[in-house]
């Protein structure tokens, strides 16, 4: 695993971007894998403010995103959907129909997992996944346990990732108790991986991942079994192994 050591979250969303932006000039039709919850967020942002500033198109850009709750609809403001569309969809010029996000409220769920796999496959892969990390060392909503040849499928949340989650509710009591997620499987099958890291509630985090072992435990550690992972990690979140 690469290691880009940044000062803070500012520089780490700014430098995640500008990878971003390279590889989709390099490659209109790149297919990307986003995530969504706060570490993404400002990497979204600067996206934003190059499409306005440049005009890089994403106008051929598929994507996928890691995530989404049981029981949301697209509309609600908690939905990963809503999310997608405020942070990013709605400010760039991609094609709606070419963004999937797990449908989390299918009749099936058991199928929409299955349907979405298939969809990636059948568009070719995801070129550039985005990840995020939990502080139990979840990536997607894989948590510690969760088979590492697992597609995606449906999860029971860890109550400690609903309450991480809370803040963006107005009581934990909302949060749901249920998402989908691609499959630690479905992840590691993307081209390259990009995993974002920022703030000292992360240090322990990062420290398990470069110096613990590979285990299902802490999900994160099969991304050492990767051949291209960049991490992109702020001073506080590297303040454990520097
Ligand atoms: C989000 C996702 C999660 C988050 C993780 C960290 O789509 O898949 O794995 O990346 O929970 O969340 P934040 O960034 O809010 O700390």
């Amino acid at each position: 695993m690469n290691i880009i050591k940044v000062q803070d979250y500012k520089e780490m969303s700014q430098s995640a971007a500008n990878i971003v932006i390279r590889k989709v000039k390099e490659n209109s039709k790149i297919k990307l894998g986003l995530a969504t919850g706060g570490t993404p967020k400002g990497t979204y942002d600067a996206l934003i403010e190059d499409h306005m500033q440049n005009n890089t198109s994403y106008e051929n850009v598929t994507s996928f995103n890691l995530d989404e709750y049981i029981g949301l609809d697209s509309n609600d403001p908690n939905s990963y959907h809503y999310y997608m569309d405020q942070s990013l969809f709605a400010h760039i010029n991609i094609n709606k129909e070419q963004t999937y996000l797990p449908n989390g409220t299918a009749d099936n769920l058991d199928k929409e997992c299955t349907r979405f796999d298939k969809m990636i496959e059948t568009l070719g892969g995801i070129d550039l996944q985005i990840l995020g990390i939990g502080q139990n060392g979840h990536i997607g909503f894989n948590e510690p346990g969760t088979s590492f040849s697992s597609g995606t499928h449906v999860v029971a949340l860890e109550e400690s990732t609903r309450q991480a989650n809370a803040r963006y509710f107005d009581s934990i009591d909302e949060v749901p108790t249920h998402a989908i997620t691609m499959g630690i499987a479905t992840i590691m099958k993307s081209k390259e991986i990009l995993l974002l890291i920022s703030g000292e509630e992360k240090a322990e985090t990062l420290k398990k991942l470069i110096h613990g072992e590979i285990t299902e435990e802490f999900p994160a550690s099969i991304l050492k079994k990767h051949n291209n992972v960049t991490i992109i990690a702020d001073q506080k979140a590297l303040s454990g192994v520097l």
